[in-house]
Formats: C-alpha cells, sequence, structure tokens
C-alpha cells in the first residue's frame, strides 16, 4: 500500500517522540539510584584510601554504610583551618562550591594547574577510641586527559601517607589508567608526605623509587605515563600545601601537640 509522505514524516515524528519520552523518563527515574550509587562509590573510595577495605573486595551498600560508621565527616575551611559544625557534610557539594566564585577562589599560578579551590571543603577523620587515627583528605588535578578526583589518607602522626585512591578520571585504561592499579597505589602506603619543614615533599618520579624505608619521599612513575604521573605527585602537593590544607593540617598538629 503507498503511503503519503506526510503519513511517513508523521510516523517517524511520533516514533521520536515516544522514544524521547522513554529516554527522559528513564534518566529521570535513574537518577537517584546513580546519585546513591555515586555516594556510595565515593564512600568506598575513602574506606580503601583508609585500609579499609580493598580494591578487589565485592561490598554491598549495607558493607559500604557499616565500615563507614566509625568514620566522621567534618567540613573545613582551607582559609582558617577551622572545622565548621553548622555545615552538614551529608548536603554540602564540594564540586560545586568549586566551580561558584561565591564559595571559591583562584590560587593563582600553581604547578598543578588548578583553578579554583572552594573556601570550604569535606574532609573524613577516622578516630580509635577517641585518638585521632587517620585523616583521609579529598584531592583532584589534571592528569593528561582529564581531571582526576580522589583522596588521600595520611596516618595519626599526619605524614605517613596510608593511602591513596581515584574514584574518577578519564585517563587511557593501561597507561595514565594505572593510577587505579592496586600494585601502583600500594607503592605510597608507609611513604612521608612532608619534608622537615611541613612543605609537602612528596614526589612522582620518573621510574622506580626504593622502599619506604629508604626512599620515603619517592613513589614510582607509570610506565608510559609520565604525564598522568607527574599531575598525580602536583595535585597531591598542592592539596597538602598552603593552598589546600594546610591550615587545617597545622590546626591539628598544634591540637595533638598540646594533647
Ligand atoms: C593513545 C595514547 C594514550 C595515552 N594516554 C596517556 C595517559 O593516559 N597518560 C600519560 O601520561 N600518557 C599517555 N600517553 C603517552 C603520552 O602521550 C606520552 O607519549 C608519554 O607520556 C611520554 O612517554 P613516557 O610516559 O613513557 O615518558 C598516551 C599516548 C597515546 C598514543
Amino acid at each position: 500500500m503507498q503511503r503519503s509522505a506526510s503519513y511517513t514524516v508523521l510516523f517517524a515524528a511520533v516514533v521520536c517522540l515516544v522514544c524521547a519520552v522513554l529516554v527522559s523518563a528513564s534518566a529521570v527515574s535513574l537518577r537517584e539510584r546513580q546519585n546513591e550509587n555515586y555516594y556510595l562509590d565515593k564512600q568506598r573510595n575513602v574506606l580503601i584510601a583508609a585500609g579499609l577495605a580493598t580494591d578487589h573486595e565485592k561490598l554491598t551498600p549495607e558493607d559500604i554504610q557499616s565500615r563507614f560508621a566509625p568514620i566522621t565527616s567534618v567540613v573545613v575551611d582551607l582559609a582558617t583551618g577551622e572545622e565548621q559544625s553548622d555545615v552538614d557534610p551529608q548536603t554540602f557539594d564540594q564540586r560545586k562550591n568549586s566551580l561558584d566564585p561565591k564559595t571559591s577562589r583562584s590560587p593563582g599560578k600553581n604547578p598543578a594547574g588548578i583553578q579554583r579551590v572552594p573556601n570550604q571543603a569535606l574532609v573524613y577523620r577516622l578516630e580509635d577510641d577517641d585518638e585521632f587515627g587517620l585523616l583521609i583528605l579529598p584531592i583532584e588535578g589534571k592528569g593528561l586527559w582529564s581531571t582526576l578526583y580522589g583522596f588521600i589518607a595520611l596516618d595519626a602522626d599526619l605524614e605517613t601517607i596510608k593511602g591513596i585512591t581515584f574514584y574518577e578520571h578519564k585517563e587511557t585504561p593501561g597507561l595514565g589508567g594505572e593510577i587505579d592499579n592496586p600494585k601502583w597505589k600500594a607503592l605510597w602506603a608507609g611513604r612521608r608526605a612532608f619534608g622537615e619543614d611541613n612543605e609537602p615533599r612528596i614526589t612522582v618520579i620518573r621510574g622506580r623509587a626504593g622502599p619506604p624505608s629508604e626512599d620515603p619521599y619517592r613513589v614510582d612513575g607509570l610506565a608510559g605515563a609520565t604525564m598522568t604521573s607527574r599531575g598525580v605527585g602536583r595535585l597531591v602537593r598542592f592539596w597538602l600545601g598552603d593552598n589546600g590544607f594546610g591550615a587545617y593540617l597545622d590546626r591539628l598538629r598544634k591540637s595533638k601537640v598540646k594533647g
């Protein structure tokens, strides 16, 4: 049967409309679940950085929540280093704040190439019998192709690195993407983040570093991924320094000395 041209156009338009409605409806209905999964994945990565979970473990949402229970989330003012008890960590959106000129600032030219720093940041603390145990800090910055988002955990001495992990990036699998390789991440544990003057000193070198006891400030670079490796070193030093968590770390160091 011969159909008119207008029938064909109308038919195509109806099919397009139905598909558009289906896609929009599924996007809207899945958004909440996507947000939940994103949040859980971030929590899982905090646990990995803290050594409370491994990359290979299959964790249910309940596992993640129960392991996360001893961890306190705190919003910190980066300029003063003060903890902000009036800001709810649950609703605090650091990434959004970093983009808003009212809630962020320019750190000026820096080796990590970071353009905006939020005025406040969300950190995680693990306390052992009321004793400060671990500090887990969010870190982010440029690799080769993308912005890397992750966490670095410092031991109770606020000097020794406990772990590092990245939960979001678009580096090349097998090259820069090896920042996700548990073997590479394990090379960070036990190394020292700061020099004598409390300035960030940890570096990712080209080639291989020695063991932490002999070569505490250097981590192996990733083969074939010099740019990503360099980016990781720079972003870690940025966030541990004056433009990042420097003031907060100083405050914690002083409160530890006071006891
Ligand atoms: C398709 C492709 C993807 C690449 N991905 C990365 C990457 O994710 N991270 C990185 O540092 N270098 C990556 N590189 C390599 C760099 O472009 C560059 O060649 C390299 O950093 C220099 O070599 P080296 O890292 O062995 O010193 C990639 C190269 C190609 C061709």
